[in-house]
């Protein structure tokens, strides 16, 4: 399957081996996004492109295979804060057929027979036809028939033990019905069904608070909590659709068998499944699912197709990350036309201004579209936009809907080109772009309500000050009603005057008033993050807080010193030096410190010489026991080290855990020492080499 897809092949080996990294890298960061985040910035469709060119390279390429690229392993990783279980057997994933069209349920039959070594005259392959449930995989472990554990896919091979989560969904069976087995997991999906997601938006919206993006990420995040009371409150369901490790229990003879068998222990099995005799019963249960996708009261995302006889899929047995039995069918995205009424524009945070297109109402990909971002003027040339035209939207799943095209031939003679207009639809200060750069300004700064309501949402966005209940709705209202300007104005802010507000009842204002006081206590990154100065995000808010240790010392830092911080470059010492120069950012910061916020202060840890590993360069490879990559990078920093991508003589330590693979080898052949996570631990612990 790899080669099947003709990625573009840069031909030359450099060139490959650039584009092998840079998709490895790519795909290691929407994982990250997808699992960690449940925030996936790319569609499913996307995300598979770029997963098949990579297989595809490495394929036509043998040398380029890394035993740490994304095509070796089930995405994901676990979060620190549940406990890991291994799975006894893996939770595996399923391939994705490349065709979206109908082909795809023949091409996978075909494959099926060749790999049984069936001829034309044989009869045709049974299968299995399910759903694609689009959620969360889960395994849960019942012993002597009594749910014991319930856990997350995590990277395959480890998941995070949810069971205390799990257990307050009412679908999932406490115990066995009937005559158990001493062991039995059972693998399935966790969801949530539209109308109780709706239902879910609606109460988010009726208390202000910003609503859920999507089923799917809801459900898993629900999963994900940390406080069990938080996953009751969220209407969670189950699929169960195949199984993982088993003992005193003879398997049955098929899939269709076991979901039976299944069914009869009291899981939840989707009736929507057909045995399917052949590639064309295969393709027939394809079309009709898909002509039905929209009424399902369940978001999912294509149909999966298993060889129903459990002795042939021994036979035909695993890939790395797959068995060669089983494959995921696609549906392909939505894509509708629907008409461009105009192109409206939407002022952000840092005074951007977004182009949006709105369109006709229309219904794709389970919900209803009216309003597409454009994002840039130059975009809406690339794409020969005209207001009046007939645009082709498309939304593929979780992702935000795109205009994929005009239609030219059925454009009017009075459709007109989108115009930037010249002044600020907020503030009517002038917007302006400046030479060189895509994005159009407006120049209002703070007297732009817009970017005003903008900086106060991210001031209290979770990860900046975490204030809870202060979401779109309020902060219009507090805004337009004058009674909020600043960020520090929140603080003035009473029961009395938010209980006045329309639609806010006593118990929310005084929620709301409660979160802002919480908010009082806080972390100097978490501060400077919230301050919202343009290109200081999360790490190099977190580097400027290490590396001045205050508030003060931050503000009174020039350009100069402001480039001793690591990686910090020009851009944005300039974008923080002229920040903190103007007089109203410096009040606006002084208001908040009188408004009793704070934070613990620590020493500063400028770069030079700091840290217990500064001047050394450590090299991660495998999967360490307890620390995720990036924690155990973090840590390696924190610390003054340097975490590298490859070994080299230079090298201090290589930091090897389970699967480590050609840097572990090259590490012992330059003699380079190599520790474990704990080895890592100690040596930060120690204060460092010698010492
Ligand atoms: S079977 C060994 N059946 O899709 C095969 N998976 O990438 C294991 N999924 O991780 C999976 N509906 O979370 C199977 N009817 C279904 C499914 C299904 C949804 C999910 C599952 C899996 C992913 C495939």
């Amino acid at each position: 399957m790899a080669a099947a897809r003709s990625a573009q092949d840069p031909g030359a080996p450099a060139a490959a081996r650039k584009r092998a990294q840079e998709l490895r890298a790519e795909i290691v960061e929407h994982n990250r996004r997808y699992y960690d985040e449940d925030a996936p910035t790319v569609s499913d469709a996307e995300y598979d492109a770029l997963f098949r060119e990579l297989e595809a390279l490495e394929a036509g390429h043998p040398s380029l295979v890394t035993p740490d690229s994304p095509t070796q392993r089930v995405g994901g990783r676990r979060a620190a804060q549940f406990a890991p279980v291994r799975h006894r057997l893996p939770m595996l994933s399923i391939q994705t057929e490349t065709e979206t069209t109908i082909d795809g349920a023949y091409t996978f039959d075909a494959r099926m027979r060749r790999e049984l070594g069936l001829g034309p005259g044989d009869p045709p392959v049974e299968y299995m036809a399910e759903l694609k449930f689009d959620g969360l995989a889960m395994s849960l472990r019942y012993e002597r028939g009594e749910l014991r554990v319930a856990a997350t896919r995590g990277d395959g091979e480890t998941g995070e033990d949810v069971t205390a989560n799990v257990r307050t969904i009412r679908e999932v069976p406490q115990k066995l019905k009937g005559r158990a087995p001493p062991v039995l997991e059972v693998r399935g999906e966790i969801y949530m069904t539209r109308s109780d997601f709706a239902a879910l938006n609606e109460r988010q919206e009726e208390q202000g608070l910003r609503p859920y993006v999507n089923p799917r990420n809801t459900a898993a995040g629900a999963v994900r909590q940390l406080d069990p009371s938080m996953t009751a409150q969220r209407p969670l369901r189950f699929f169960a659709y195949g199984i993982g490790e088993v003992e005193g229990w003879e398997l049955p003879a098929s899939q269709s068998a076991l979901l039976e068998a299944l069914d009869a222990f009291g899981q939840p099995v989707n009736r929507d499944r057909r045995l399917a005799r052949g590639g064309e019963e295969l393709a027939k249960f394809y079309r009709a699912v898909e002509a039905r996708r929209d009424d399902l009261p369940f978001e999912i995302d294509g149909v999966v197709y298993k060889v129903d006889s459990l002795a042939l899929q021994q036979q035909l047995g695993f890939r790395t990350r797959e068995p060669r039995w089983a494959i995921a069918h696609k549906f392909p995205p939505e894509e509708i036309p629907t008409r461009l009424l105009a192109i409206d524009v939407q002022v952000g945070r840092t005074g951007a201004i977004t182009p949006v297109a709105r369109v006709e109402p229309v219904f794709v990909g389970g919900t209803t579209v009216t309003n597409v971002t454009l994002h840039n003027e130059d975009e809406i040339r690339r794409r020969d936009l005209m207001i009046g035209d007939t645009v082709i939207v498309r939304r593929a799943g979780d992702v935000i809907p795109q205009v994929v095209r005009a239609l030219p031939e059925r454009r009017p003679p009075d459709a007109r080109p989108f115009v930037m207009p010249k002044r600020c639809p907020e503030c009517d200060s002038a917007i302006v772009r400046l030479e060189g750069e895509v994005i159009a300004r407006c120049t209002g700064g703070l007297v732009c309500p817009a970017q005003r309501k903008a900086a106060l949402l991210h001031f209290a966005s979770r990860r900046a000050m975490d204030i809870e209940g202060l979401g779109d709705k309020l902060v219009d209202q507090l805004v337009d009603g004058g009674l909020v300007r600043t960020p520090a104005d929140l603080y003035t802010l009473g029961i009395a005057k938010l209980a006045a507000l329309e639609r806010m009842a006593d118990r929310s204002a005084a929620n709301v008033v409660e979160a802002i006081e919480r908010s009082k206590s806080t972390t100097l990154q978490r501060f400077v993050y919230a301050l919202g100065i343009r290109h200081v995000g999360e790490s190099t808010a977190r580097d400027l807080a290490r590396h001045f240790g205050g508030l003060d010392a931050l503000m009174d830092a020039d350009e100069a010193a402001l480039l001793e911080v690591a990686d910090v470059g020009p851009v944005l010492a300039q974008s923080i030096a002229r920040f903190f120069v103007e007089p109203h950012n410096r009040e606006g910061v002084e208001r908040l410190r009188a408004a009793g916020v704070h934070w613990p202060a620590h020493a500063p840890q400028p770069r030079e010489g700091a840290g217990v590993l500064a001047g050394m360069t450590l090299v991660l490879t495998g999967t360490l026991p307890t620390l995720s990559r990036d924690e155990a990078k973090a840590m390696i920093e924190a610390a003054g080290g340097k975490a590298a991508g490859s070994v080299s003589a230079k090298t201090s330590y290589v930091v090897a855990g389970d699967e480590a693979g050609g840097k572990l080898d090259k590490a012992r052949s330059l003699g380079i020492p190599v520790i474990d996570e704990d080895g890592l631990k100690a040596l930060i612990a120690r204060g460092g080499d010698g010492a």
